[in-house]
């Protein structure tokens, strides 16, 4: 065999000038605790497996059973290669895993699905016949696509959040989900090239893979085929309210990729600040504060507040260069020192300026705010 065309697909030598074209492909299946999974899911990997398709599989796990070991025994009956990555410090959850994965692959086409057969593998050959027919470089296996359904998502609570999750999702980010009905899915095809380029700025945290890849890797052409997504074969879900969160924390992380998406996130936050700084007015009042104490004091409830949604959703990948209360400490200063100058700023705008008391105020919460969202960048959250 030998490598041709410029995406690397193998064309075998004496093979049929009309046959299908050879093509490489890694199928990547993420693992935490699926002993009882993975050898049905190699067996019918392998008998669904059209002769021109050379596939490994590459398992990266994160498992506390006895997971290895069972891929082991399976891959000794399997005719294609697998191998297991295991992960002895399982950083990223999932998407973490799915990475690892995909920087060992080698070949031109990557496969990404889950080892509890929710994901059908007799489609994996059809998602990559689909990329080569359409020249795509991602092809989703998609629950919302005509055709396709989301049968084993279980009970009404799921298939509504997953809806609403998608709408959500789907808003954030129109340009880089267009074509894509399902970015929630973690069952798609996807070309190397396409990842490796972009290997070095993927941040992946939880369970959302293809929402990480395709935001950030900017696939040119999509195409998705539509699948139902069964029940699973056996064992349970490993997803928690604490995956729900990390999601949260992931669409953020997404959207805030540039400085810009920063600022105007690092503003929201900072006036839902309010909400903690008036409940602690009312509270320090009522116990029988002087309003002017009491405000000192409600105003650092509202710095704290912001600082945790600060530092854990725009500031998630920068946080290890110092410590979290060297972080807090610095935070709280700078948001102190914001509202002392504040005044004088006005002040100034008002009798060096000229300007009206409110434009002035207006323009020095703005001012400030600015000197504030960048000064933290600098002096909290660079080395
Ligand atoms: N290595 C590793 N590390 N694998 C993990 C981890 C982890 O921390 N957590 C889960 N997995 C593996 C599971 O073993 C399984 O093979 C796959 O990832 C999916 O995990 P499930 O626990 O079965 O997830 P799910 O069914 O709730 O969610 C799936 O469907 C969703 C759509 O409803 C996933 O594919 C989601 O990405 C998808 O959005
Ligand atoms: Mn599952």
């Amino acid at each position: 065999a030998e490598e041709a065309g410029a995406d690397g697909e193998i064309s075998a030598a004496g093979q049929p000038a009309d046959g299908p074209v050879r093509t490489s492909v890694t199928v990547i299946v993420p693992t935490f605790n699926e002993a009882e999974n993975v050898g049905e899911l190699l067996d019918r990997l392998a008998a669904g497996l059209p002769p021109h398709l050379d596939c490994t599989a590459v398992f990266v796990d994160d498992s506390t059973d006895d997971t290895p070991a069972a891929i082991e025994r399976a891959a000794l009956t399997c005719p294609f290669p697998v191998s297991v990555i295991h992960r002895s410090v399982p950083v990223g959850g999932l998407s973490g895993a799915v990475v690892e994965g995909l920087k060992a692959a080698t070949s031109s086409w990557i496969v990404v699905m889950d080892a509890d057969l929710q994901h059908p593998p007799s489609l994996v050959p059809e998602l990559i016949e689909t990329g080569r027919r359409t020249d795509a470089e991602l092809v989703v296996a998609s629950r919302y696509a005509g055709g396709g359904s989301h049968a084993g998502l279980s009970g009404r609570y799921r298939v509504a959040v997953s809806r609403a999750s998608t709408l959500v999702t789907k808003g954030l980010f129109p340009s880089a989900l267009k074509g894509i009905s399902d970015p929630m899915s973690g069952f798609f095809a996807i070309r190397r090239s396409t990842v490796h380029a972009q290997a070095g700025i993927l941040k992946p945290l939880g369970y959302k893979i293809l929402l990480e890849l395709a935001i950030r890797c900017r696939p040119r052409t999509v195409a998705e085929v539509p699948f139902s997504f069964q029940e699973r074969f056996a064992g349970e879900s490993k997803s928690t309210v604490r995956e729900g969160l990390r999601f949260l924390a992931h669409l953020v992380s997404l959207r805030t990729a540039t400085p810009v998406a920063r600022l105007i996130t690092f503003g929201l936050i900072g006036v839902t600040g309010f909400l903690p700084n008036l409940c602690g007015l009312a509270l320090l009042t009522a116990l029988g504060l002087h309003y002017m104490a009491a405000e000192v004091v409600a105003n650092q409830f509202g710095v704290l507040w912001n600082f945790v949604l600060i530092d854990l959703l725009i500031f998630r990948n920068s946080r290890e260069h110092r410590h979290w209360a060297d972080r807090l400490g610095r935070f709280a200063l700078l948001a102190n020192a914001d509202l002392v100058l504040r005044i004088p700023l006005i002040a100034l705008l008002v009798h060096r300026a000229d300007l009206a008391v409110l434009p002035a105020t207006a323009l020095a919460l703005l001012l400030t705010f600015v000197v504030r969202f960048i000064s933290t960048e600098l002096l909290v959250y660079l080395p």
